[in-house]
């Protein structure tokens, strides 16, 4: 499995440990930066993130800044990205169960390391349930389809 990897300074530390954790694991890793702790704007490493997910050049996405908030809202606007932000094992596990999350966020100011880690195996260990969660999502991605057609 591909994942990307992308945070803004907030983020940064956790992205380099989650990388760590990844590439030890085996999967194939796409880090799209930040490469330090200079400040940027974490929309530009959320877009640029799911864009990669949504092109299907990565399978996964996960996304990290100081909250998680603002890079998961920036990621959520990419057409065909539902990304969950998630602060506990129990969150991750149903953001892939129920809502076929793509994308995962976190908090780099907000979890530590280890429950971080365990958020990001449970996100990857868990599968869609389909069945009438399919609906769910499908109604869910409808809304883009309905944005655009209003233009
Ligand atoms: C940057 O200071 C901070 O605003 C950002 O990392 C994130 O928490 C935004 O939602």
């Amino acid at each position: 499995m591909k994942i990307v990897l992308a945070s803004d300074h907030g983020g940064f530390e956790l992205k380099e440990e989650i990388k760590k954790h990844l590439t030890k694991k085996g999967y194939s890793i796409i880090d799209m930066g930040v490469n330090n702790t200079e400040s940027v704007d974490y929309p530009d490493y959320g877009k640029r993130a799911a864009l990669m997910v949504a092109d299907k050049e990565a399978d996964r996405g996960i996304i990290i800044c100081g909250t998680g908030i603002g890079i998961s809202i920036a990621a959520n606007k990419v057409k065909g990205i539902r990304c969950a932000l998630c602060t506990n094992e129990y969150m991750a596990k149903m953001s892939r169960m129920h809502n076929n999350a793509n994308m995962l966020a976190l908090g780099g100011r907000v979890v530590g390391l280890g429950l971080a880690i365990d958020i990001v195996d449970e996100w990857l260990s868990a599968e869609f349930e389909g069945g009438r969660h399919e609906n769910r999502v499908n109604k869910i991605m409808d809304i883009e389809i309905s944005k655009e057609e209003e233009k």
